[in-house]
């Protein structure tokens, strides 16, 4: 049995992944270490509440203290560290936070698996590692920046973040690039485009779509709303971060995308005719700042090394997901409940609409 903890497994790819462990291999005892913010439900994981391997704890990836207990006291042999602030609207208003989960945080889950993985030193002086130790990082392809109308974001990319979640993810990315480098502790990075499916928190551009369309309310589309994304489903992302888990050599980065380049517009218009909903919802408001026009990634080593591909298309994937929200009304009516709807005041009431 390995143990392995899993950070920010009550969000969205965290809750995803965390199921679909449980459920494809039978050698996994799983430790779900979760701040439950905003971001964080422990609703997406109510099925598992009596699963044998799989146990839940509140905590705070910054607290270094808590985080030297969680190794002291539990057998982790590995790390998948997903927990983060995620929305890149969000870090444009408060980059602060970002800092503090994405970078700090990341340090602090290193150092203390470090720690706790060390057996002693080689004859010079790197530390040794218990078998089977990994820290496989989930970072993003955000981190390369943005891409002109060709070419595509390859392992060898330049790191040129722009917006602030983009370059906290950056800076913990290179954190993780530098436990490898300095003290040879094995790890992986993932750098995956942008997730959709079950689950998501309705401030990201598909589950925001839907929910607002499901409730013929206008469909805010940023400036042109030609910005282009490379859309992988979730499940996709969690089996591939299991391939990199079970077969990445230590050290590498792995790239992951769904090969799914997508207009935002062209993404709106589609969810809109699969809810017969008219296109007059749409409503092109004022542009994010510094907003990354165009995100493609290229799958060739993953693929190749390792044997991953995306198993669904686009079109099925987006069809299952509304369906999964028209289902799941109950879980998208609480979590748009609340605070949810200060949020939504505060991002878009003082958006200018730019299509009367
Ligand atoms: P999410 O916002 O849905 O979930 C983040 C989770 O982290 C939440 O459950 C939250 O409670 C938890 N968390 C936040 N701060 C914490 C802290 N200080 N301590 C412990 N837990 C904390 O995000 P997501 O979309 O599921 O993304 C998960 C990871 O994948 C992130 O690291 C993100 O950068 C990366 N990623 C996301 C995408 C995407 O399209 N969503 C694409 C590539 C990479
Ligand atoms: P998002 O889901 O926030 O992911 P990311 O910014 O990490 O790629 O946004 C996806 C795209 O959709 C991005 O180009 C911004 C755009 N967008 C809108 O046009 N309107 C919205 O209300 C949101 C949330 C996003």
């Amino acid at each position: 049995m390995t143990t392995i903890l899993v950070t920010g497994g009550a969000g969205f790819i965290g809750s995803n992944l965390v199921k679909y462990m449980l459920n494809e291999y039978k050698d996994y005892k799983i430790i779900n270490l979760d701040l439950l913010t905003y971001a964080g439900n422990l609703e997406n994981l109510s099925d598992l509440e009596d699963t044998e391997n799989y146990k839940f704890i509140k905590g705070d990836i910054t607290d270094r203290e808590l985080m030297t207990r969680l190794f002291s006291e539990n057998q982790i042999d590995q790390v998948i560290h997903l927990a983060a602030e995620s929305h890149v609207d969000r870090s444009i208003t408060d980059p602060e936070i970002f800092i503090k989960t994405n970078v700090l945080g990341t340090q602090v889950l290193l150092d203390c698996a470090k720690s706790a993985w060390t057996t002693g030193k080689d004859e010079w002086g790197y530390p040794t590692f218990i078998e089977g130790a990994k820290f496989l990082f989930v970072s993003t392809d955000e981190v390369y920046g943005e891409l002109g109308k060709e070419g595509l974001f390859t392992e060898v990319t330049p790191i040129a973040p722009n917006s602030p979640y983009a370059t906290s993810k950056a800076s913990a990315d290179l954190l993780v690039r530098a436990y490898n480098k300095t003290y040879k502790m094995p790890v992986n990075i993932t750098r995956c485009s942008n997730n959709y499916g079950p689950y998501q928190f309705p401030e990201k551009l598909i589950p925001l779509m839907i929910s607002n369309a499901i409730d013929h309310k206008t469909l805010p589309v940023y400036g042109d709303g030609m910005q282009i994304r490379d859309w992988l489903h979730v499940k996709d992302h969690c089996s591939a971060i299991c391939t990199v888990l079970r077969a990445g050599k230590d050290g590498e980065v792995y790239n992951i995308g769904g090969n799914n380049e997508k207009a935002n517009i062209d993404v709106v218009k589609l969810i809109l005719s699969a809810l017969g909903k008219s296109e007059n919802l749409i409503t092109y408001v004022t542009d994010r700042l510094g907003h990354d026009r165009r995100y493609a990634i290229d799958n060739t080593k993953i693929t190749n090394e390792l044997g991953w591909k995306p198993s669904c298309t686009f079109e099925e994937g987006i069809t299952e997901t509304i369906e999964w929200y028209i289902n799941n009304a109950n879980w998208l009516k609480k979590v748009r409940s609340g605070e949810y709807m200060n949020y939504y005041t505060r991002m878009y009431g003082s958006r200018e609409v730019l299509n009367g």
